[in-house]
C-alpha cells in the first residue's frame, strides 16, 4: 500500500480547495490496484500516433459513391427522383461533410470530457488511463478537422449532440460522464464510425475511421471496466436514476442523424424530408444498427433491469445484447493494423520500382 510510506497521517478525505465547484477530486492513494485498467493504459502510451505521418493525406478526399443513396434514405423519395444527378453528388457531398462534422464537434466532446474525467474520478488509476484518451481525442479532433478542411464543408453541431454533450457535461457526477460519453455518445459514435469503415470507397475516408476506430474501442472498454466494478456498489434507486438517462439519452440520439440541416441548406421541405426518413427502412436498419455497441456495454455494466430492457426492445435493438464485445474490439484493431501492412506493402513496392 503506498500509503504506509508516508511518515504523517494523511488527510484521506477528497481535497477540493482546488475547485470550488468540489469537481476535482484528489487521491493520496498512488496504488493502482486493477489489471485490467492498467493495461488499457499501457496499451494508450504505447498506440499513440501521429495523424501527419499515419494517415496518407495525398489519397482523394471525396469520390462520387452513388452507393451510398440506400443509405441516405431519400433515395425512392418523390424528391430524391426530381433531383438532376449533379443536385445528387452535391447532397452526398454535403452529407458526407455533415457527418463528419458531427464526428468532429462529438471529439472535442469527448476531449473535454475526457479531461473532466482527469480531474473528477477518485482512483488513480482510472486518472492515467484517461490522460491517455486526453491526448486521443485530440488527435482524433486534428483527424476530421484536416479532412473537413480538405472537403472545404463543415456544418454546426446538431440539437440532439448538444443537448446531450450539456447534460453530460453539467453533471458533477464522474460516472455520468462516463455513461454519457464512454458509453453512449463514443458508442454510438463507434458504431457510426463502423459503418463508415465498412461501406465507403473513399480509401482515405475508410483509414482515418479504422485508426479513429481503434482508439475509440479502448475508450468504449474504458467505459465498461469502470463503471462495471462501480455500479455495483449503488443503490437500486441510484442505478434506476442511470437508467432513466440512458434511455431518454437513447431516444435523443435515435434522431442524431436525420441530418436537417443538410435539407434546409438545400431548400428541401426538412418536415417531408424527416418524415420520409422516419418511415424509411434503410433509415430504420441504419438506426437500429447504431445501437449495436451500447446495447451490450450496458448490460455488462449491470443496469439491466426490465424496464431498461423493455426501452430497448421497443426502439428493435434487444437483439444486440448478446455481441461479443472483446471480439469486435480486437477486431478494429485487426483491421486498423491491417491497413498499416497494406501501406507498409505499398511503400516497399514504391522503393522497388524506383529502384528498378
Ligand atoms: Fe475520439
Ligand atoms: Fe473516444
Amino acid at each position: 500500500m503506498f500509503e504506509e510510506h508516508y511518515a504523517l497521517p494523511i488527510d484521506k478525505t477528497q481535497w477540493d480547495t482546488a475547485d470550488k465547484s468540489g469537481s476535482a477530486v484528489f487521491t493520496w492513494s498512488y496504488d493502482t490496484e486493477r489489471e485490467r485498467l492498467l493495461r488499457l493504459y499501457s496499451q494508450g502510451k504505447r498506440r499513440q500516433w501521429d495523424a501527419q505521418i499515419r494517415i496518407d493525406w495525398s489519397l482523394p478526399a471525396y469520390a462520387s459513391s452513388p452507393e451510398v443513396d440506400s443509405a441516405i434514405g431519400l433515395a425512392g423519395s418523390q424528391l430524391w427522383s426530381k433531383l438532376s444527378e449533379d443536385e445528387r453528388e452535391q447532397v452526398r457531398l454535403h452529407l458526407l461533410a455533415w457527418q463528419f462534422s458531427q464526428f468532429l464537434h462529438g471529439e472535442q466532446g469527448a476531449l473535454i470530457c475526457a479531461s473532466k474525467i482527469v480531474q473528477t474520478v477518485p482512483e488513480i488509476d482510472a486518472k492515467f488511463y484517461a490522460a491517455t484518451q486526453v491526448m486521443d481525442e485530440a488527435r482524433h479532433v486534428e483527424v476530421y478537422s484536416t479532412y473537413l478542411d480538405t472537403l472545404a464543408i463543415a456544418y454546426p453541431i446538431n440539437a440532439s449532440l448538444k443537448s446531450l454533450l450539456n447534460d453530460v457535461l453539467s453533471d458533477t457526477r464522474w460516472d455520468i460522464t462516463f455513461l454519457g460519453m464512454q458509453v453512449l455518445i463514443e458508442g454510438l459514435a463507434l458504431a457510426a464510425f463502423g459503418l463508415v469503415r465498412n461501406n465507403t470507397s473513399i480509401e482515405l475516408v475508410r483509414n482515418l475511421t479504422a485508426y479513429v476506430m481503434q482508439d475509440e474501442a479502448r475508450h468504449v472498454a474504458f467505459g465498461r471496466v469502470a463503471l462495471r466494478d462501480y455500479y455495483p456498489q449503488l443503490t437500486e434507486h441510484e442505478r434506476a436514476e442511470r437508467e432513466e438517462f440512458c434511455a431518454e439519452a437513447c431516444l435523443v440520439m435515435r434522431d442524431r442523424f436525420l441530418a436537417q440541416d443538410v435539407w434546409e441548406r438545400f431548400g428541401f421541405d426538412v418536415q417531408a424530408c424527416t418524415e420520409h426518413l422516419n418511415n424509411s427502412e434503410s433509415q430504420q436498419l441504419f438506426r437500429g444498427l447504431l445501437f449495436q455497441r451500447i446495447v451490450p456495454t450496458i448490460r455488462d455494466i449491470g443496469l439491466w433491469s426490465p424496464k431498461m430492457r423493455d426501452t430497448f426492445a421497443s426502439m428493435g435493438v434487444m437483439g444486440f445484447a448478446d455481441t461479443d464485445l472483446d471480439a469486435i474490439e480486437a477486431e478494429d484493431d485487426a483491421i486498423a493494423e491491417g491497413i498499416d501492412g497494406l501501406r507498409k506493402a505499398q511503400v516497399n513496392d514504391t522503393i522497388q520500382a524506383g529502384a528498378d
